[in-house]
């Protein structure tokens, strides 16, 4: 991700900006001007021009929007004054109202998020609430020295602001408890709070900008700038945020490490607003400019597909297997993008595209025009914006929209929403304990109605996708990075919320994107648990015999995982992670748990055992264990809980000595030495088709190829495990054998049989000749 900057000049040093809608911004500056600059036409005009003796100092616009509903009142900001003053002013540059509100100048102004009440921040360390018409309610804090700085938190009922070097978050509540830490080693000068991820912003004069959680932790501090970090804004959606200081614009991701560095001539940025819709910035310059920049060169990745926000309106989709390049242009802005299950959802400012291919996407216009996030399911997608929530076909039909007292489509993140083919579950706001469950279909509440509840308050949730909807299961993380998993459909009866996991990634990152995924294609689970990166193959084992969870994990532990690294996806057998300095990480999941729980769901339980058999892993064992239980599969289930002495059974039933040694060779881990015995014994299928249960690719077509033989069922084999998992065939070798080969299963299956039954024959005659050699 980049910035792209374009640079304006006019006039005298700028004080403040702010946007009226995504294409239009207004600038305030000291040759008491109110500009109003419009971006697709790129002009610019004089809204009104102030007072001489008003020169301003910060400006904000009333909320557009509350809950969804265009407010009714007409379109006005509050713009303050070196006087002491602040002032109502309409959008045609009319001067509505002046209050006397400090002593010194008003440094700063910011309305709460329904555009109940008003803050201002004085010269004079005064901290005070006015009315929406601009009566004084009440002074909340009376300071020494001046509050450069303030911020309203998510909910509007508690405020952060600048004090010296510190930083205090104080609830409006007169009772509730007040947060104060020293932030920098400088004086602060500006702050901000996300309301989506509910994380603060700091810069100061020493020249850093910080990163804090609600509750005063340090989530990430910058290195040291050459100068004081001057102004720094979140994007509302709280992906990222920017930074302003003399000569430069940083633009970081919300975990604190940074995307881009530029480094315009512009003198001091004082001040940045972000659109509503977060793709484009605006910096008030200490030299006379207001620049504007955009974010591009965004990346999204699925299987063999790459696709980068090239230009605002164009987005480049390269094809690693093949190289190949398309191109796809949009009419408008580029705002929200979702690349999963074969299909990219894209948002732009009006409308919504879907692409299956890329050449003729399924358009349709949208209501309102800032989509904030994207969620798709294998079924279906979901768009979240201002207003509410929707979910769509990939056909582009409108499906349902879920909608319950309390709403806050403006502040819901992907931690606290999720979808699956049937079902919506939604982290209640008002109620943290609580999650909503929906049906995807109607969007009424699922089931009895009865909404789950959970003992602590969650910040976390991901519903399973793959099984019958009657099965579905959503993992939580709570309050104390604890992680559990129940049941979404529970009808009439309490559900089992039962733990899995514990202390999920240090307590310091609760706000620092998904830390749970599920597996697109099996419901397996990924997590950063303990600084380490856990796969739970079978979650779901822990309500048939808990005992068994820990047995199906796998933790992979690395430096690579330790850095306070998110998950990004699970697709396939591929997972990937950001680490805390911005890198990927890829790390690869052997694709033996997602055909157990193939097996499993088509009560295939030969071939499940089979693979167990093979894959000598004790976990799978573990996994088939909790599985036959599950589905009343007795017989299984006594297998998979005695491995052991299931494989010596199976062994002592080879059809020949020679096999019986190859498999015991394998039990113990000797699988070079098993496939010499075998071939030793002329036994040139089996020797391949060990090699296939293993996945040993190469070897099995390297023996099949030398010896002549069976080439067509190694390439079978192959096809079908590809298949499987929706791969392409790389591999050259494969590639050049399977032109000349046909692959026919029926005469494959024939071959295979006329191989053990001559191995069986070939035993006898041994036997027959044994016994006759002993009765001479
Ligand atoms: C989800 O929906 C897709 C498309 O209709 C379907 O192919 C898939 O099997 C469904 N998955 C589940 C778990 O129901
Ligand atoms: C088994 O013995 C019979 C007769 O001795 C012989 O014809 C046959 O080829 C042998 N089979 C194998 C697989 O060696």
């Amino acid at each position: 991700v980049r910035t792209k900057i374009n640079i304006n000049t006019r006039g005298e040093l700028v004080s403040c900006v702010g946007w009226t809608t995504a294409d239009e911004l207004y600038s305030c500056s000291e040759d008491h001007q109110i500009l109003n600059w419009n971006l697709p036409t790129s002009e610019t005009s004089i809204v009104v021009k102030l007072p001489d003796d008003l020169y301003p100092v910060d400006l904000h616009w009333f909320p557009k929007t509350v809950g969804g509903k265009k407010q009714a009142q007409a379109e006005l900001f509050v713009l303050t004054s070196t006087d002491g003053k602040f002032h109502l002013v309409s959008k045609a540059g009319r001067i509505e109202k002046s209050v006397e509100a400090h002593k010194g100048a008003v440094l700063a102004a910011r309305w709460n998020y329904d555009g109940s009440a008003l803050i201002t921040a004085g010269e004079d360390g005064q901290i005070k609430i006015w009315s929406k018409s601009g009566m004084l309610r009440s002074t909340l804090a009376s300071h020494g020295s001046a509050v450069y700085s303030v911020a309203w938190g998510p909910d509007s009922d508690r405020i952060l602001y600048t004090l010296g070097r510190q930083l205090v978050v104080k609830p409006l509540q007169p009772s509730s408890k007040v947060i104060q830490w020293k932030a920098h080693d400088g004086v602060v000068l500006k702050v901000d709070w996300n309301s989506v991820n509910d994380l603060i912003l700091s810069g100061g004069q020493d020249c850093k900008y910080k990163v804090w959680d609600s509750y005063g932790r340090l989530l990430h501090s910058s290195s040291s700038h050459d100068y004081p970090v001057t102004s720094l804004s979140w994007a509302p959606d709280g992906e990222v945020f920017a930074v302003g200081s003399f000569n430069t614009l940083r633009l970081c991701d919300k975990t604190g490490w940074s995307y881009a560095l530029e480094k315009p001539n512009t003198g001091s940025v004082f001040s940045l607003a972000w659109s509503a819709d977060s793709t484009q910035l605006a910096g008030a310059c200490g030299n006379g400019h207001v620049i504007f920049a955009h974010v591009v060169e965004q990346h999204w990745e699925w299987k063999n597909f790459i696709i980068t926000l090239t230009k605002r309106r164009t987005m480049q989709v390269r094809n690693v297997m093949n190289d190949a390049v398309d191109v796809l242009e949009f009419r408008d802005r580029v705002i929200k993008s979702s690349l999963a299950y074969g299909h990219l959802v894209v948002a732009t400012s009006l409308q919504c595209y879907v692409y299956k291919n890329w050449n003729t996407p399924l358009i349709f216009d949208l209501k309102e025009g800032t989509v904030s996030l994207i969620l798709q399911a294998e079924k279906h997608f979901l768009l979240l914006d201002g207003a509410g929530l929707y979910i769509f076909s990939y056909e582009g039909r409108l499906i349902s929209s879920p909608k319950f007292p309390g709403l806050r489509a403006d502040i819901l993140n992907a931690q606290g929403i999720s979808l699956s083919n049937d079902t919506i579950a939604i982290r209640d706001k008002s109620d943290e304990k609580v999650i909503l469950l929906f049906d995807t279909l109607t969007g009424k509440p699922c089931g009895d109605g009865k909404h789950l509840t959970h003992k602590l308050e969650v910040v976390e949730i991901a519903l399973d996708q793959s099984g019958p909807s009657n099965d579905r299961k959503i993992a939580l993380i709570d309050k104390n990075r604890d992680l559990y998993l129940t049941s979404v459909r529970h009808i009439g009866r309490e559900p089992k919320i039962c733990k899995i996991g514990k202390t999920l990634r240090g307590d310091l990152f609760v706000n620092h994107g998904v830390t749970i995924i599920w597996n697109d294609a099996a419901n397996i689970l990924c997590g950063i648990q303990d600084n380490q990166l856990t796969v739970w193959y079978y979650p779901s084992i822990i309500f048939t015999d808990k005992e068994l969870l820990q047995k199906t994990l796998l933790t992979k532990d690395s430096s690579d995982f330790s850095r306070a690294p998110h998950i990004l996806s699970f697709v396939g057998t591929l997972v990937t992670l950001r680490r805390g300095d911005g890198s990927l990480v890829y790390s690869n999941v052997l694709p033996y748990p997602a055909l157990l729980h193939e097996y499993s769901a088509s009560a295939r339980w030969e071939d499940a055992l089979r693979l167990c058999r093979f894959a000598k892993d004790q976990s799978l064992w573990a996994c088939l264990a909790g599985m036959a239980m599950a589905n009343r599969e007795l017989n299984t289930a006594e297998m998979a809980y005695l491995p052991r002495v299931q494989y010596i059974k199976f062994i002592k039933e080879l059809p020949s000595k020679e096999s019986s040694l190859a498999h015991m060779l394998m039990f113990s881990g000797q699988v070079q030495e098993a496939e010499a015995t075998l071939l030793q014994a002329g036994l040139i299928y089996q020797a391949i088709q060990v090699n296939i249960d293993l996945f040993n690719w190469e070897r099995a077509l390297e023996l099949a190829v030398k010896h002549k033989t069976h080439v067509d069922t190694v390439l079978a084999y192959r096809e079908k495990f590809l298949q499987r998992f929706g791969r392409m065939e790389m591999n050259k070798r494969f590639l050049q054998y399977s032109e000349g080969v046909e692959v026919n299963w029926e005469k494959i299956q024939a071959k295979i049989e006329v191989e053990l039954s001559k191995e069986r024959e070939k035993a006898a005659n041994v036997s027959v000749r044994t016994s006759l050699a002993t009765r001479r």
